[in-house]
């Protein structure tokens, strides 16, 4: 190409303010919401990195399906799009909708898993492990080593460990009912996963008569890494990078609001016709009919189109673009990251970041406090808080501590990330001067959507 710069491939037509505020306003914020960023008001926040779930900006070609929407109960024509467009890359024969990935993952469990069976994935997002646990089921996580790694650079760091999954499936014949991959690796650092990898994975399993399924939220996003990295797959299209990934397995569970560009929907879909129609019974009693599964019709329109702009190459190209950009800015500066950068976020090493801050005062959740106090910006930790509480109420510091941006899709510009770099990289330059944290207020489960905390020794900053 001739010019090298990216630029954001679409032109802005609806536009929403967001608000400055004084950081007098944000202790103040803070204060109210128990210095928990979850339980801010998302007016109160400049630059919302909580997630990349459902907080996207449609198309206009979204929102005129939207207007085209059938909400009949049966049958709907928006139904049939949605089950085409599904259809186009999965090519998987039962669609079934759900409200969200979690709904899809809630219905496959209840109908494919009984206590005591053995889940293996790459690393379990922490829904879809707590709904293979619900089930009295275990959630192995078996990623390559290399995925465990922050700083090391792996291009694929998201591939589950073939000879663990072998093993796994030999020692357990008849307890393993599916395996299952996350694509990209979202938990680990929204790595991607190799072809070679789902290929290699699938032979294992069907050696075995267990069937693959892959969680594919971000399923477009990993098309791009493949195209990109992996040896072969430079002249393919994401379109047909995504077709034969889907061509490996036997089914899989989606949540829309990432790579679906909506703001709320999933689907299950899967090959196995007994499997389907048990599913669907279930569906009925706590979704809605199969031709809806607790969406209304225009939702279903806007998946539709969504999936298939997900898989356009200038906007990948876009978006992993900005996401690289934004940890090449920060690793200039010495800010620690987990290397490479994933798809969707960039993930703040606060371990390595703040060695003087115990695990126990939770580095993480400090460190994503400051950014907002600092500047505005809403993330989430990803650390002892969230995975800290074990189920004999002990505590166990957790193995990383990270701090996660999270990029919503086609909401932010180039400036917004030269901000955060800004804003990063002052907090990093200070980061001596970070206090930990005590939880002074907790749930028994879920604990960091409303627990409640203090700084150690009164303000999350020595000099404040
Ligand atoms: N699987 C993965 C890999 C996810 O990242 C998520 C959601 C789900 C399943 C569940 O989908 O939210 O539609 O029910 N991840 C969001 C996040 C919440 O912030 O990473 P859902």
């Amino acid at each position: 190409m001739k010019f090298k710069t990216i630029i954001e491939p679409f032109r802005i037509k609806a536009v929403e303010p967001i608000r400055h505020t004084t950081e007098a306003e944000r202790k103040q914020a803070l204060e109210t919401a128990g210095n928990n960023l979850f339980l801010l008001r998302a007016e109160d926040v400049l630059i919302d990195l909580l997630t990349d779930s459902g907080t996207g900006a449609m198309s206009s070609q979204q929102w005129a399906g939207m207007l085209n929407g059938d909400e009949s109960y049966a049958g709907s024509r928006s139904f049939y799009k949605f089950e085409e467009a599904v259809h186009d890359i999965t090519n998987l024969k039962h669609v079934i909708p759900t409200h969200q990935g979690r709904a899809a993952e809630r219905i496959l469990f209840g109908s494919a898993l009984k206590t005591g069976d053995i889940v293996p994935n790459n690393t379990h997002f922490d829904t879809t492990r707590a709904n293979v646990e619900y089930r009295g089921a275990i959630a192995l996580d078996i990623p390559i080593p290399e995925g465990r790694q922050p700083q090391l650079y792996h291009p694929f760091k998201g591939n589950i460990d073939l000879d663990a999954l072998s093993e796994i499936l030999q020692e357990n014949p008849g307890k393993v009912p599916l395996v299952m991959l996350t694509i990209t690796n979202n938990s680990g650092g929204g790595q991607p996963v190799s072809m070679a990898n789902i290929r290699s994975a699938s032979e294992l399993c069907h050696n075995h008569g267990v069937p693959l399924f892959l969680d594919a939220c971000r399923f477009a996003e990993n098309s791009w890494f493949i195209k990109i990295r992996e040896e072969g797959y430079e002249d393919a299209t994401p379109l047909e990078i995504a077709q034969e990934m889907f061509s490996y397995v036997d089914g899989c569970t989606m949540s829309a609001k990432k790579d679906g560009m909506a703001n709320i929907g999933g689907f299950l879909a899967l090959k196995n016709d007994a499997l389907a129609q048990e599913c669907r019974n279930l569906l009925i009693l706590t979704e809605g009919f199969p031709t809806y599964g607790g969406l209304a019709g225009y939702d279903l329109e806007a998946i539709a189109v969504g999936l298939h702009e997900a898989l356009q190459e200038d906007y990948l190209r876009y978006r992993i673009r900005s996401v690289e950009y934004l940890g090449g800015l920060l690793t200039h500066e010495g800010v620690p990251i987990v290397r490479p950068t994933g798809g969707h976020a960039i993930y703040i090493d606060a371990k390595t970041m703040l060695p003087h801050i115990k695990q126990s005062e939770y580095p993480a959740w400090a460190l994503s406090l400051v950014l907002y106090l600092v500047g505005g910006i809403r993330s989430v930790a990803i650390g002892s808080v969230m995975f800290g509480r074990q189920s004999d109420g002990s505590e166990k510091p957790a193995a990383m501590e990270l701090v996660r941006l999270a990029f919503p899709r086609r909401v932010y510009t180039q400036s917004h990330v030269d901000y955060l770099a800004e804003v990063i990289c002052y907090v990093n330059r200070m980061k001596g001067d970070i206090r930990g944290v005590k939880m002074v207020e907790s749930p028994e489960v879920l604990r960091h959507f409303s627990a409640r905390f203090e700084p150690i020794g009164g303000s999350l900053l020595v000099a404040s």
